[in-house]
């Protein structure tokens, strides 16, 4: 056979397949998301997320160790409250529970980069991402309630915001807040292309954050939709976000890779909390190789585009990069 261009001669010996191989994967592009609830003494595992807890913020330093160890340095933060009301009042309350925990983590001097989820819905007693208004989540008023939220957050120490919310013109609206009170140089992550995904199951269980009523399609966005994804990444940019996310991650890496080649900022893909439950059910009952099923997901989330990736598996993921199972 006269073969001149043989793609095989290529995948010939390990040391070679590394050498050509086209996306590298580093321990500073992960990010692990981190549950605090109010409380004390609280460590408990949430149902469909085996192996991920909500700490109360006396039991977090072991937490903070363990990722300190994996080499994981950055961290998402996500609040459970006590008290929810309809205006979802301790998101910006300054002893709010991520308030707290931010303060917590910087006096422990744990060298975490610290990012904090802004959103309503884990505080509201409507479960909804912002207030109500004729049962029907206000945009405009939400902006404001965002705005503090994300002003409490940076003023307890967080190093970055990132608005989960998708309510129209809330980069800009935290822009502003932020500058106004001397925090221009802190960066937004903008949870620019988030759709409407089953995938936040688990998440919902471990934040009691389901709506009470109706649905989240009134913001976040139809999964059906391509366009609509690359709209909201550029509205974003013009209003200033420094980081853009897709989320999920696994179905949606086409939106990774269409915002990536669209923008010039930072790209992150969020690996939600579905996909982490199905990889450990899976994995439980001898179906799938966990650890190697989570490195094909990292790597080809880097390959459609991701530059950070947010992952519950984010400290297993740093060990695999360091023993070069990925990378
Ligand atoms: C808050 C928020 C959610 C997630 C991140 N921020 C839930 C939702 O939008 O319903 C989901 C994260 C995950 O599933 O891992 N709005």
């Amino acid at each position: 056979m006269e073969l001149t261009i043989r793609p095989r001669r290529l995948r010939g010996n390990e040391i070679l397949r590394k050498m050509v191989r086209e996306t590298r994967v580093d321990r500073s592009a992960l990010i692990y998301p981190l549950f605090v609830e109010e409380g004390e003494n609280i460590k408990e595992e949430i149902h469909a997320m085996p192996g991920q807890y909500r700490f109360s913020i006396d039991r977090l330093d072991e937490e903070l160790e363990s990722l300190q160890k994996s080499g994981v340095s950055s961290v998402l933060l996500f609040g459970i409250p006590k008290n929810k009301d309809e205006l979802g009042s301790s998101a910006y309350a300054e002893d709010g529970i991520v308030q707290q925990a931010v303060r917590h983590i910087k006096e422990s001097g744990a060298p975490l980069y610290i990012i904090t989820d802004v959103c309503m819905c884990e505080y509201t007693s409507h479960g909804h991402c912002g207030m109500l208004c004729d049962g029907v989540v206000d945009n405009d008023g939400t902006l404001t309630l965002l705005q503090k939220t994300a002003l409490s957050h940076v003023q307890a120490g967080a190093d970055m915001v990132a608005p989960s919310d998708m309510m129209d013109g809330r980069i800009g609206a935290i822009r502003l807040i932020l500058d106004e009170n001397g925090y221009s140089m802190t960066p937004i992550m903008s949870y620019a292309v988030k759709y409407a995904s089953s995938f936040y199951g688990p998440f919902r269980e471990a934040a009691g954050s389901a709506p009470a009523f109706g649905d989240r399609k009134g913001y976040q966005m139809d999964f059906h939709n391509r366009r609509e994804g690359l709209k909201e990444a550029l509205l974003d940019v013009e209003e200033g976000a420094d980081i853009l996310m897709v989320k999920p991650a696994m179905s949606y890496l086409d939106l990774v890779r269409e915002i990536k080649d669209a923008t010039t900022l930072p790209l992150a893909a969020y690996s939600v909390s579905g996909e982490y439950a199905m990889v450990k059910a899976a994995a439980e009952r001898g179906f799938i190789d966990e650890k190697k099923i989570v490195c094909e997901m990292a790597a080809s989330a880097f390959r459609a585009g991701a530059d950070l990736y947010i992952s519950y598996f984010a400290k297993e993921l740093a060990q695999y990069i360091q023993a070069g199972d990925i990378g």
